[in-house]
């Protein structure tokens, strides 16, 4: 019964059942019979069009019956099923999470989001009065907070970065961080994809750049996970953090934190644990009763994604992106605020209408189209989101096209 409301499809729980079969065309990105098929694993909303998955992404019909089942299960015998049977997944989801992270399995914790893993790396750094902490002024605001109570509270001193957005220049984004380290500089704090206007940073460059200064680096990845590649190893930081409830199409309040091997035991946790200078990596998994299903139900959400491939589903997002962007470029009155080089963006663009606020340009695609966007108001940026995702079809933006042609009309 806890299935009503959903239609019946196979599940695909943990590649015992049938996956998606997935053509061998060339050029999958444009095969509209195959992402019909994967939109059909979806249960979508008649009257809103979800351009914003770049918030939270839905999850696939399989993903849900199985989060469902596990819960199902543990209101059996909640500490016998759900502390005992489904927790222990806990050991294969690291792994699986590890291999999509590029991460050591030992170097990855499960926690309930971006904002919990980030905000445990601020608070548990050792750091002290007068060292610096290099932000930007584009990365999350509740990162950014975060640092600033550590100024208040600890005296250390946080300098902010100008990002000129959209930055198309590997060279001149390294040079911007470059320019604001000191020798008090400990640590440079860097987003993947900025939430604002979808710009991807070369972060990899600035981290090999920041240790050349002895600087420790923190990554934001709450984007990154299941849309671009991502290798923690190769990006060569020492702390990062992602969601896995936004293109994963994990259970919403999943996510995970991962600490290179060597440094597990300097930082603190922010919750109690047993031996808080512990070098093991599940000190920061300690964080009292949640809700197991949600987390193992992300097993399902990696089989789906890993079905799939990130490759494909990184060329669809590409694609997509590029069909409604591209030509809302040509407008009058519309400014992109995103690059649309595919190695300084993804899925996610930002767009404004001269003469429109965010919040009119929003509720005027939504009431008058059912078009729902995120809507941008940062740093002067006044504009609007649009994050499609791989069950988006080409009419939904069409829509979106014609109706900001319509808008902008002079
Ligand atoms: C860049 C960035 N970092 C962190 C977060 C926080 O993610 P969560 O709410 O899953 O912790 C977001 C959310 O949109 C984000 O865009």
């Amino acid at each position: 019964m806890a299935t009503a409301g959903l239609p019946f499809v196979p599940l695909l729980v943990h590649s015992h059942e049938t996956p998606l079969k997935i053509p061998t065309t060339t050029n999958l990105a444009t095969d509209e019979a195959f992402w019909a098929e994967v939109r059909n694993q979806y249960v979508l909303d008649k009257k809103v069009v979800n351009l914003n998955n770049g918030a939270l992404g839905p999850q696939p019909i399989g993903v849900q019956q199985a989060h469902i089942k596990m819960y199902e299960q543990s209101n059996k015998a909640p500490s016998y099923f759900m502390w005992g049977e489904v927790d222990g997944k806990r050991e294969p989801l690291r792994a699986e999470l590890a291999v999509l992270v590029g991460c050591d399995i030992e170097e990855l914790a499960i926690n309930r989001n971006t904002t919990e893993g980030l905000n445990t790396v601020i608070f548990g750094l050792n750091l002290k009065a007068g060292d610096e902490v290099i932000v930007s002024d584009f990365d999350y605001p509740f990162m950014l907070n975060a640092w600033r109570q550590r100024q208040m509270r600890d005296g250390i001193i946080v300098k902010e970065v100008k990002l000129p957005l959209p930055i198309e220049d590997v060279n001149l984004a390294v040079e911007l961080y470059r320019k604001a380290i000191t020798p008090k500089t400990k640590v440079v704090h860097l987003t993947h994809i900025i939430n604002w206007t979808g710009q991807i940073m070369p972060v990899k460059e600035i981290t090999e750049m920041a240790k050349g200064f002895g600087c420790e680096v923190v990554v934001d990845a709450a984007h990154s996970l299941a849309h671009i590649p991502l290798s923690f190893q190769d990006i060569g930081c020492d702390y990062m953090a992602t969601s896995l409830h936004k293109w994963l199409g994990a259970p919403f309040g999943t996510g995970a934190m991962i600490v290179k091997k060597e440094k597990i035991a300097s930082v603190w946790p922010l919750l109690s644990a047993w031996e808080p200078q512990s070098a093991d990596i599940r000190k920061f998994e300690l964080l009292g009763t949640r809700s197991f299903p949600a987390e193992m139900a992300a097993l399902d959400a990696i089989a789906f994604h890993q079905n799939i491939g990130l490759e494909k589903v990184n060329q669809r997002l590409l694609y997509l992106k590029m069909y409604w962007a591209e030509r809302v470029a040509q407008l009058p009155r519309v400014t992109l605020h995103t690059s649309l080089k595919p190695e300084f963006s993804g899925a996610m663009a930002t767009c404004s209408i001269n003469g429109m606020s965010s919040t009119q340009l929003a509720d005027t695609l939504f009431e008058a189209h059912g078009l729902h966007v995120g809507i941008i108001d940062w740093n002067g940026l006044n504009a609007v989101r649009v994050s499609p995702h791989i069950y988006t079809s080409l009419s939904e933006l069409d829509r979106l096209v014609n109706a900001l042609a319509q808008l902008a009309k002079p």
